[in-house]
């Protein structure tokens, strides 16, 4: 019987045990995957604490990201089969030793990435390449500011802003974060005092916000006229409120981004943006770089540091 990490209640990480459970039955458009590695990402910490925008029944396993090998496919599914090595992302269910994944986001495995690679970038570089191409229509030479620039979303914004040639200027609130990102490849890393100001002398023309809180308006009003501030997520736990007036008077956008409608809905675009990601790590423009890998009895660890704003950079879990 495969084991998984089980959520039984809303306690957060005091909830999670290491239990087995029975192999998940696929249903036509899903794929069945013994894992090898879960990626750790923000939304699991939520998720067991009953915050998500997606509540499973208890118990559940957390985890949104995946890589293994395909067990079994449903009716439907033509472009993985049974033995393949995949990359999937679902909304909970990776902290296990099989889970199932909507076909939509499984992609074979390219020969040059990793199981831990694959494991780590759907979720981070997925959201990160949406929000700049598709909602912030970043281009080459204009100044992308990226909040919380040391974690999972916002070390894959920082890469894929050099890739599409921004000049990319980091916020990250300790010393060595700020060192963390500057050898990711940002331009600049400053902290959070004084936001408004230091970004003011770097002509802002997007922002990547995972953080919201405070810096949120703090980095809205250093934006320049037609820029483009994206609503990622909410880290620091305060979702802020931005006066209207600020949008006119700055002659700038509040655009919201959300990674897991628009795969949903838009699968085709989704793919594409995924295959570039895929091959620019092939080509070495980007590298998804891991952190930490722990066991995955050591799940409720490496959530507990993405909780207590510890972590840099990605952690995945080996599975098997
Ligand atoms: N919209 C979407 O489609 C989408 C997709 C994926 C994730 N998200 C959301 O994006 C947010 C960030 O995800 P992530 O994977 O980048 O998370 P992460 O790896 O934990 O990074 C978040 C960063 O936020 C900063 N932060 C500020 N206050 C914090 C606090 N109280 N606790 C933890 N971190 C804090 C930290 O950097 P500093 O210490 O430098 O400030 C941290 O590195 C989450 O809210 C997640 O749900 C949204």
């Amino acid at each position: 019987m495969p084991k998984a990490i089980l959520c039984n209640s809303n306690e957060g990480l005091s909830s999670l045990r290491l239990e087995t459970i029975s192999s998940p039955q696929v249903k036509a458009d899903e794929v069945r995957i013994a894992v090898r590695y879960a990626g750790v990402n923000f939304p699991d910490t939520l998720i067991i604490q009953g915050k998500y925008q997606f509540q499973p029944e208890y118990p559940f396993s957390p985890g949104q990201e995946v890589s293994g090998e395909v067990l079994e496919v449903g009716n439907d599914v033509t472009h993985v089969k049974e033995g393949d090595f995949v990359l999937a992302s679902m909304t909970w269910g990776g902290y296990a030793e099989e889970t199932v994944a909507h076909k939509d986001n499984t992609y074979l495995l390219p020969p040059v990435v990793s199981f831990e690679q694959g494991a780590a970038l759907l979720e981070t570089y997925g959201t990160a390449i949406h929000a700049l191409k598709d909602r912030g229509s970043l281009t080459a030479g204009e100044t992308l500011v990226v909040l919380g620039a040391s974690g999972g979303t916002g070390s894959a914004a920082v890469q894929l802003g050099k890739v599409m040639g921004a000049k990319v200027v980091a916020v990250c609130s300790t010393a060595a974060k700020r060192e963390a990102v500057l050898s990711n490849g940002a331009d600049a890393a400053i902290g959070y005092d004084d936001l408004k100001n230091q970004l003011k002398q770097f002509k802002v023309d997007v922002i990547f916000d995972p953080v919201g809180g405070d810096a949120s308006e703090q980095a809205f009003r250093a934006l320049r006229p037609n820029g483009r501030h994206l609503v990622v997520g909410f880290a620091s736990g305060k979702i802020p409120t931005i006066p209207f007036n600020l949008p006119l008077l700055k002659s700038a956008s509040v655009v919201g981004v959300f990674w897991g409608s628009f795969w949903r809905t838009n699968p085709l675009a989704n793919r594409s943006n995924i295959n570039m990601v895929l091959k620019w790590l092939a080509q070495k423009e980007i590298d998804v770089a891991i952190s930490q890998t722990m066991d995955l009895k050591e799940a409720k660890h490496a959530l507990e540091i993405l909780m207590t704003r510890e972590a840099i950079g990605k952690t995945v879990l080996k599975v098997r």
